[in-house]
């Protein structure tokens, strides 16, 4: 429902004006209450009601519409129609939020931050639920519930726990990449404005000629990169805790529209392979990043967020994204990961949100939409008196592929269950990674590490400094210089 318009009367949820919403019908001045007094059960009713549940990941979280511009061609690699033209817009909705805190988290915590963004494109709704990293913790979505487990409360005391954190983490050496992006100065941004956004995953494109090839997303800020100290996003958590929520709300009402320069990095099949040849690392890892000299960034568009929304619950928290939402002229890819989430997203939102989630303004499609799926409860655009079973006589006229003209993919191995652990290098990139940052940057990410480090068993201790041994001798040498400091020699 839209804002009433000024001075309508209140009324019940079914329209009737109301006599008196502040006094409940009692038998005489003091007397117990009448059950007819409808009014009153159904406002107690609803109440009780409010709360759907929260996300089980990215609970707490800020979102506003926005439009994205395209810049620059990119026909050759796409046939998506959202890109048809250069100057071409399409209306957006993004959602930005934190990873393991609750619904009344803080928003400085250090966490990665979710970077969702919906495009609402005449050939349906492409979503692109990345994150402010480039790369993830873990390779393998079966990992996924114990790694959200250790970043959640510990079971038993309710309390989050560095030991359940660093017991996950060293037992999976591939996380080092993102815990040293998490525990350096970019895991506290300075609100969501002056962070970047990635769609992490390698997706793919495929164009007119139906020829497919494998791209990464990113978002670069046009506000700048700004980071919180340590020590300041501690103070805002408990002085602000909705300090990126006020950021961004009151930067679009003040008409200060954030934006980020919308760029690709694009890969075919076969430089994918040499580069593999090359590197040793699997183009289809989460926990691994393409370099930008290996392949440059092309600019593509402009994304910019404009318009706050009127309503939070129905708009942000009941905002269903999904990553398996992508239009003709894109695909998915080979990303283990990714294809666990193709699952995960519409399958939790058929619990969080409702059978038709699809339906609500905010998630449905701005194009017309035709399917034979019906009812269930809260169904708004049931397909009116469309049928609602499938024309037999299109079986069997599909084209051949994987759908939306794209070429039949080829796949190699057997069907197993595969442990990289050991045979796959996960400690090349972290050093990379750490020996770009600046030297006070690289005593930041002791510092943060030290603090949790100090707090988790012995064992589960030498564990992860031997990580950081294994990606930079300085690294691992820096954090037990700084457990030394905190009275912790290691
Ligand atoms: C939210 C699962 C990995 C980004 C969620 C939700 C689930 C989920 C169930 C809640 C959805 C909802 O209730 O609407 C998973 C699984 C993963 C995974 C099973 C691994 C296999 C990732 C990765 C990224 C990511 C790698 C980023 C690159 C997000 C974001 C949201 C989210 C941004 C919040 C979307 C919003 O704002 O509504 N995830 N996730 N997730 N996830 Fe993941």
């Amino acid at each position: 429902m839209s804002t009433p318009p000024p001075n309508t009367p209140l009324s019940t949820a079914s329209g009737i004006p109301l006599a008196d919403n502040q006094n409940s019908i009692s038998a005489g001045p003091r007397g117990p209450l009448l059950l007819q007094d409808f009014h009153l059960l159904e406002k107690l009713q609803h109440f009780n009601r409010e709360r759907i549940p929260e996300r089980v990941v990215h609970a707490k979280g800020s979102g506003a519409y926005g439009t994205f511009t395209v810049t620059h061609d990119i026909a050759a690699y796409t046939k998506a129609r959202l890109f048809s033209e250069v100057g071409k817009q399409t209306a957006t909705f993004a959602r930005f939020s934190t990873v393991g805190g609750e619904r009344g988290s803080a928003d400085t915590e250090r966490d990665p931050r979710g970077f969702a963004v919906r495009f609402y494109t005449e050939e349906g709704n492409w979503d692109l639920v990345g994150n402010n990293t480039p790369m993830f913790f873990i390779k393998d979505p079966i990992k996924f519930p114990d790694f959200v487990h250790t970043q959640k409360r510990d079971p038993q005391s309710n309390l989050k726990s560095a030991e359940m954190m660093f017991d996950f983490w060293s037992h999976a050496p591939e996380s080092l990449h993102q815990v040293t992006m998490l525990f350096s100065d970019r895991g506290t941004p300075d609100g969501y404005r002056h962070m970047d956004g990635f769609g992490s995953h390698t997706y793919s494109l495929i164009n007119a000629d139906g020829q497919r090839v494998y791209v990464k997303w990113h978002f670069k800020t046009r506000q700048g990169i700004k980071n919180l100290s340590a020590a300041e996003a501690g103070r805002l958590a408990g002085a602000d805790p909705d300090y990126a929520q006020r950021d961004l709300f009151g930067a679009i009402e003040r008409g200060e529209f954030p934006q980020w320069e919308v760029k690709l990095q694009v890969a075919t099949e076969e430089q994918l392979a040499q580069w593999e040849q090359r590197t040793g690392w699997n183009p289809f890892d989460l926990t691994k990043v393409w370099p930008h000299a290996d392949f440059p960034l092309l600019p593509v568009g402009i994304f910019e967020l404009n318009r706050n929304p009127d309503n939070y619950h129905a708009e942000v928290e009941q905002a269903a994204f999904s990553p398996a939402n992508a239009v003709p002229g894109m695909g998915y890819s080979p990303d283990k990961m990714l294809q666990g989430r193709l699952f995960a997203y519409h399958d939790a939102q058929l619990y969080r949100v409702g059978t038709n989630h699809q339906h609500l303004p905010v998630n449905a499609a701005r194009c017309p939409f035709h399917n034979q799926q019906r009812d269930g409860g809260m169904a708004i655009n049931n397909g009116g008196a469309a049928r609602n079973y499938a024309n037999l006589a299109a079986a069997g006229s599909a084209p051949q592929g994987l759908g939306h003209g794209e070429a039949a993919l080829a796949l190699q191995g057997g069907a197993a269950r595969y442990d990289g652990r050991g045979a796959e290098d996960d400690f090349s990139q972290a050093g990379n990674l750490f020996r770009i940052l600046t030297p006070q940057g690289k005593q930041n990410l002791f510092d943060n590490l030290a603090g949790p480090l100090s707090q988790v068993r012995e064992e589960t201790l030498q564990r992860q400094l031997a990580h950081f041994d294994r990606a930079d001798p300085a690294y691992g040498a820096g954090v037990r210089a700084a457990l030394q400091a905190l009275g912790k020699p290691a």
